[in-house]
């Protein structure tokens, strides 16, 4: 079964077609990062406009890349919800037209769901049950995948989530956006002792995050510094915070995975792409001898391939639409 998906719920507008949830034929995404770097964060209204303006070539190119036409298609899949409003409209009407123009079904996809089933893209053998670390711009959490379409949620972020406050704390830093991804690489060089930050934790929680006081807690330092005149090493005190927000993560993650009994342990979200979470987890899973999947990097960010794969799921359970399908800013995984 060939789905043709698009995937429009942020910055990224994305097509692609997917055999049968886990071979990708084709898969392109038109970034729209230069754009919003002049504002230092993605502005909804403009998102929402060059969604508009290239949703269309880059479906074209996800077929022409594919080798494949219109009439070859199975089934239409979108993202539906969470993410920007205005940006995830122009995607669900995107479908929806292609749905009724070529008498296709449409499958509505969860955009969390669809971040887990990047791995199913990267992993052949990975199937479910296992327990998954979603961590991206918008959410952190930790959730059972019970199977490919059954989800329980066993803890989350109260406030920023992880990929927000790499992002706050960079800008906060003076590293240029998308913060999370040149946090990472600045912080390389840096050591990762010299400041000391908190490992924040959540009253009567043992699962959920809180990264806000973390990041107040940067920003305090760089202001008491420029008060006093002072500079402070920028790849130290990415470092430190890089390795602050990462115990958290990991340390809730390993924990959940003990306490529910799972040795499958699986990351998802634009953040599994940082380079100390993945060695780190790694380390992790090879100490208690569990088997960790990681997407591969060029599936760690928004894309459509992965919202094909957890399409196919969907599909096979029933999961269909009809065209009164329309978006949702905010809707949980379970
Ligand atoms: O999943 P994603 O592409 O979009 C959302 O669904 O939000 O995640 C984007 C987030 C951004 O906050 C970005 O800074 C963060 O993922 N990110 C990273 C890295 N690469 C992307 N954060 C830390 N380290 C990275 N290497
Ligand atoms: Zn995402």
């Amino acid at each position: 079964m060939k789905i043709l998906s698009i995937e429009t719920s942020c910055d990224e507008t994305a097509a692609s077609v997917v055999e049968n949830g886990r071979f990708v034929i084709s898969s392109v995404v038109a970034s729209q990062i230069e754009e919003h770097k002049l504002y230092g964060g993605v502005v909804p209204e403009i998102a929402s406009r060059r969604h508009i303006e290239s949703i269309a070539v880059i479906t074209q190119n996800a077929l022409d890349n594919a080798d494949l036409s219109f009439n070859e298609i199975d089934a239409i899949a979108v993202t539906h919800t969470p993410g920007l409003i205005g940006s995830l409209l122009v995607g669900v009407n995107f479908a929806k037209a292609l749905s009724l123009a070529l008498d296709l079904p449409l499958i509505p996809v969860h955009h969390l769901r669809s971040h887990i089933a990047s791995n199913y893209i990267s992993h052949p053998d990975l199937e479910p049950p296992f327990i998954c670390l979603v961590v991206s711009g918008g959410h952190s959490h930790i959730i059972e995948v019970k199977d490919y379409t059954t989800f329980n949620t066993i803890g989350k972020t109260r406030d920023d989530a992880a990929g927000e406050a790499f992002d706050k704390a960079a800008r906060a830093m003076g590293i240029p956006y998308p913060g999370g991804v040149y946090l990472d690489k600045v912080a390389e060089s840096g050591n990762e002792n010299s400041f000391k930050l908190p490992r924040p934790t959540v009253t009567n929680s043992k699962y959920d995050f809180s990264f806000s006081g973390l990041k107040t807690a940067v920003i305090n330092q760089i202001h008491n510094a420029k008060q006093k005149n002072n500079t402070l090493p920028v790849d130290d005190l990415a470092a430190s915070f890089r390795k602050s927000v990462v115990d958290c993560l990991t340390t809730n993650f390993i924990r959940a995975a003990k306490d529910f009994g799972y040795s499958k342990l699986v990351v998802a979200g634009g953040v599994s792409a940082n380079s100390l979470l993945r060695r780190q987890l790694l380390e992790e899973c090879l100490n208690y001898n569990w088997k960790l999947y990681l997407p591969n990097l060029c599936f760690c960010g928004d894309n459509a391939a992965m919202v094909g794969s957890q399409a196919y799921y969907e599909y096979l359970t029933g999961n269909i639409a009809n065209l009164n399908l329309n978006a949702c800013a905010s809707t949980p995984i379970d």
